[in-house]
């Protein structure tokens, strides 16, 4: 059987006022990412489709996040706002490129299953002109109402035009929607706006399909795979069930989270097995971990890469550019920026390694500050392979410190430290024989005498 092909148009045109934001909506994120982004990975994890883009506010912006998800989406863009039908017909040239199915997406709802799409997709396949993504409503008002004769569906009612008796429906629109290509701009061409919104609306192409003797049915989905965000509420539950979803994903493919609902992830968090995370860790963009890693509670990590065996936390964090190799060990209040830490390192208290390269096994003594900034670059610190650095050390960058190189505690150092060689960068220490009993004396002689004065 030849695959049947497939256009996605994703409906990115929402005002979105009820986010009360500068921000279009679909720009809004969830674990990071925005909401269109959502939806386009949608579209193409439920069968490989091209992608259409509606945009409608700040159209640039949109499809610059669109296309990294989606590198060859088209943009479209919709003037007015004219309904879900009259946004469709905005990208009226990809419709009408032939392609055996059209999906109907929108960008303000982001949790979209690939199941799902499939299941529309597989509608088409078996014959039906229009397939709907229906779903039982807890609360169905504001959503338009599936009205059916046996399996078939005979229109979608929108709220504001119910009769009482719609009204009373619960299987509602999801949203989302497949149309068979061969009948697409011709049923959406045949939609009129004479409603109580005066809007073209997508879902009168169920009344004009099933008219004209076409099938038309509905899909099941889960009431929270079809969550659209309209406001920051909203948004946060549309958060909150994607966590939800991660986390049972994550523990699945054999990672230990002791308390998942204290984890939070990003889009694209990658973990191995047998990994533990503990409390209290979030875990922004571009976080990738080995297998076999600790990372203990109240740890923030982004665009990190760890390897197997690492230790990291509690009270780490991470930033971008990270990269710990295998067995490396990142310790309570230390922070760790654009650094490659080699095998078996160890930072393991209150550091700050910035713009660093460390060698395999060096350990880097607590209170250690690499100084990489001088208010207006960047500068790199290197480390050899087994050096130590003496606790509370400022490494001045651009600076150099070879293999097994010694620097001792307290250093501010600012040249080079050749291999094997022990650098002192603080003054040297003095002792005075009896000094101490002689100032504690006169101290002690000093404080009776003011309390005798006072009386
Ligand atoms: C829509 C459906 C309703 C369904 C509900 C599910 C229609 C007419 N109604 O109602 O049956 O139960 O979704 O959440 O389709 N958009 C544009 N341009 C427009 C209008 C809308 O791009 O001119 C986009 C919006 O950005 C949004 C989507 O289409 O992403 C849906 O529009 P919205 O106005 O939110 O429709 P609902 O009233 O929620
Ligand atoms: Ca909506």
């Amino acid at each position: 059987m030849t695959e049947r092909t497939c256009l996605a148009i994703v409906l990115a045109a929402g005002e979105g006022t009820r986010m009360k934001s500068a921000r279009p909506k679909v720009l809004h994120e969830v674990a990071g990412l925005p909401l269109v982004c959502h939806a386009a990975r949608a579209a193409q994890a439920g069968g490989r489709a091209d992608l259409a883009i509606v945009a409608g506010r700040q159209s640039d912006d949109v499809l610059k996040a669109a296309t990294n998800v989606a590198p060859g989406a088209r943009l479209y863009l919709q003037h007015e706002r004219l309904g879900t039908a009259h946004a469709v017909l905005a990208a009226r040239e990809a419709i009408a490129g032939g392609y055996d199915d059209v999906l109907v997406l929108f960008a303000d709802t982001p949790l979209v299953k690939a199941e799902d799409i499939a299941a529309l997709r597989k509608g088409l396949a078996e014959g039906a002109a229009v397939v709907v993504m229906g779903f039982e409503a807890a609360d169905p008002s504001g959503y338009g109402r599936l009205l059916t004769d046996g399996d078939r569906l005979v229109a979608i009612r929108e709220d504001k035009d119910c009769t009482e008796a719609e009204r009373a429906v619960t299987f509602c629109n999801g949203g989302l929607m497949a149309i068979s290509g061969e009948h697409a701009l011709s049923l959406l061409e045949a939609v009129g706006n004479a409603n109580a919104k005066g809007e073209y609306y997508l879902t009168d192409i169920v009344e004009i399909a099933a008219t004209r003797g076409l099938k038309v049915v509905a899909t099941t989905a889960d009431e929270e795979s079809v969550l659209g965000v309209n406001n920051r509420i909203q948004l946060a539950e549309a958060e909150s069930v994607w966590q939800a979803r991660k986390r049972r994903e994550t523990m699945l493919a054999g990672v230990t989270l002791v308390a998942p609902e204290t984890v939070h992830f990003a889009h694209d968090t990658q973990i191995g097995a047998d990994t533990i995370v503990e409390p209290n860790v979030v875990f922004g963009p571009g976080v990738s971990i080995g297998a076999n890693v600790t990372i203990h509670a109240f740890s923030h990590l982004e665009g990190a890469i760890i390897a197997d065996h690492a230790q990291i936390g509690p009270f780490a964090r991470l930033r971008p550019g990270a990269r710990l190799a295998e067995k490396v060990k990142v310790g309570n209040f230390c922070e760790v920026k654009n650094a490659d830490v080699a095998a078996g390192a160890k930072i393991n208290h209150l550091s700050y390694i910035g713009d660093a390269r460390i060698g395999a096994g060096a350990n880097i003594g607590a209170g250690t500050i690499t100084c990489n900034y001088d208010g207006f670059l960047k500068h790199l610190t290197q480390i050899g392979a087994g050096a130590f650095i003496g606790s509370n050390s400022a490494l001045v960058a651009p600076v150099s410190i070879g293999d097994n190189a010694y620097v001792a505690s307290g250093s501010v150092i600012t040249a080079g430290v050749p291999s094997d060689a022990l650098a002192f960068g603080r003054a040297r220490q003095e002792n005075k024989d009896g000094l101490g009993a002689r100032l504690r004396e006169r101290l002690k002689a000093e404080k009776e005498a003011r309390a005798a004065a006072k009386g």
